[in-house]
């Protein structure tokens, strides 16, 4: 009886082949209205265009700055791009802390201080005075109406980036000023990624990210964005697609435990496909269910310790460590000790490592589930009855968890399967990427002169 009341529960968090079919039928619905002029406010996913006309060529050449402002640090990279026999990409950075008193400065403060660490940088590399190229990578969402413009979308902004939306503008005159530095593109780790990976493989035309949060990107055909004028070729849309669900797409598919993480969450109602795939999320998924157990007396001998009712205590490495196959039921109690769960007997490991693979299965499931509505969209596109595609990923969760990117494969294969899709594994999107953006803006521009 113990037993079926959990299956029951867990049952719950189980998708059946025709919910991902439909999962996947509303994805495609709310890409095209994404991408229409009459409907794109009101579509869930917004499909914000990226203004990247194309994919590397391996042709790009020259040295790029980059810039990638994270949550507490920021990095300065200089990347030499070479094309012909010699084609490679090297880079060399410097990592710089922002103090605690900066984040929660003003925001001149901020850009003063990444003033400082741009000249400390060029200093450093004996490079004071040249002028380069310059890409900048937010790992937060952009709206851009051209490569070099951009206003953050303001939904789920902490203070500090809001102060970057404040101080966008002067910090673009403040770098020009100072450096000589031509200021060719603002981007998004999603479109890095997908950079990083095509200049390995010109097949790579989708990006992905799951990790922290989770998005993707793909090359859409021009004439379908209709927020942007001109209809010859193509534009990397920015699919911002962790949103999806805000129009209650995902209602009948989510739990009482996805409504709890919800409401317990930052921003209510936002990021609803985010929330049941990323690794920020997953973990307390995991935990409500582990509570709801334990409140009904079928695990930790029905004790709710503190530590249970602790917010974010399932990092996403303890998820792919539980779920580790080579790991005895002794390691994931010794893992739940580590965690503070003491007290736990071996059902009450087996019962948390099962809780841990149904909820990694229907993230891995969903996300496939969204891949295949944007693989099928590409191969409509461009008409064609089989199309071959490259995804490049990144993201912890994608990286370490050790069944993640098969059941994801396993989803996609089954719900796009006149799409035949290969998985490049990415490095460094936000750095290397937004160098590879800024070389192939450049190529673009050279060639259109
Ligand atoms: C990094 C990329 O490797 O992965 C970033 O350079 C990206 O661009 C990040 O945002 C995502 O992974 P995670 O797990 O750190 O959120």
């Amino acid at each position: 009886i113990r037993d079926n009341k959990r299956q029951c529960v867990l049952d719950t968090l189980r998708l059946s082949r025709e919910q991902l079919l439909e999962v996947k039928r509303r994805f495609s619905e709310e890409m095209t209205r994404g991408l229409s002029k009459q409907t794109h406010k009101q579509a869930s996913i917004k499909m914000l265009p990226t203004y990247v006309r194309s994919t590397p060529d391996g042709s790009e050449h020259g040295d790029f700055l980059a810039l990638d402002l994270g949550g507490s640090s920021f990095r300065v990279l200089l990347v030499r791009v070479r094309s012909g026999t010699k084609r490679s990409v090297d880079m060399q950075q410097k990592i710089y802390s922002i103090p605690q008193e900066i984040m929660q400065g003003t925001g001149e403060e901020l850009f003063n201080h990444i003033v400082d660490c741009i000249a400390d940088f060029l200093e450093y590399m004996g490079m004071k005075g040249a002028s380069l190229p310059l890409g900048f990578t937010f790992s937060f969402p952009c709206d851009q109406t051209k490569l070099d413009e951009y206003r953050i979308l303001l939904y789920n902004l902490t203070i500090y980036q809001t102060m970057i939306y404040i101080f966008c503008f002067p910090v673009l005159t403040v770098l020009d000023d100072e450096f000589d530095l031509n200021f060719v593109a603002v981007v998004n780790d999603t479109v890095g990624t997908m950079m990083t990976c095509g200049y390995e493989d010109p097949k790579c035309e989708v990006g992905l990210i799951v990790g922290t949060g989770t998005n993707a990107c793909y090359m859409e055909e021009m004439h379908n964005i209709e927020l942007v004028e001109g209809d010859n070729g193509r534009m990397c849309v920015n699919v911002e697609w962790g949103a999806f669900g805000e129009n209650g797409e995902l209602e009948e598919f989510c739990t009482e435990f996805d409504h709890l993480v919800d409401a317990c969450s930052n921003y209510p109602g936002k990021q609803r496909y985010e929330k049941m795939i990323s690794g920020m999320y997953l973990g307390e998924i995991v935990r409500n269910v582990l509570l709801d157990f334990t409140a009904k007396g079928l695990l930790f001998r029905g004790k709710v310790s503190e530590r249970l009712k602790t917010r974010g205590i399932f990092e996403t490495k303890f998820l792919s460590q539980i779920e580790s196959d080579r790991l005895a039921m002794r390691q994931v109690r010794s893992i739940l000790q580590h965690l503070g769960l003491t007290g736990s007997t071996c059902d009450d490991s087996v019962l948390v490592k099962e809780v841990c693979s149904v909820v990694a299965r229907r993230a891995a499931q969903l996300s496939g589930a969204g891949l295949a509505a944007v693989v099928d969209k590409i191969r409509q596109n461009r008409n064609l009855n089989q199309l071959s595609i490259t995804v490049g990923v990144d993201g912890t969760l994608y990286k370490t968890h050790p069944h993640f990117s098969a059941i994801m494969q396993e989803t996609l294969r089954d719900l796009a399967p006149q799409c035949e899709v290969t998985f490049l594994k990415s490095e460094d999107g936000s750095g290397k990427g937004a160098a590879l953006i800024t070389a192939v803006a450049c190529r673009v521009k050279n060639e259109g002169q």
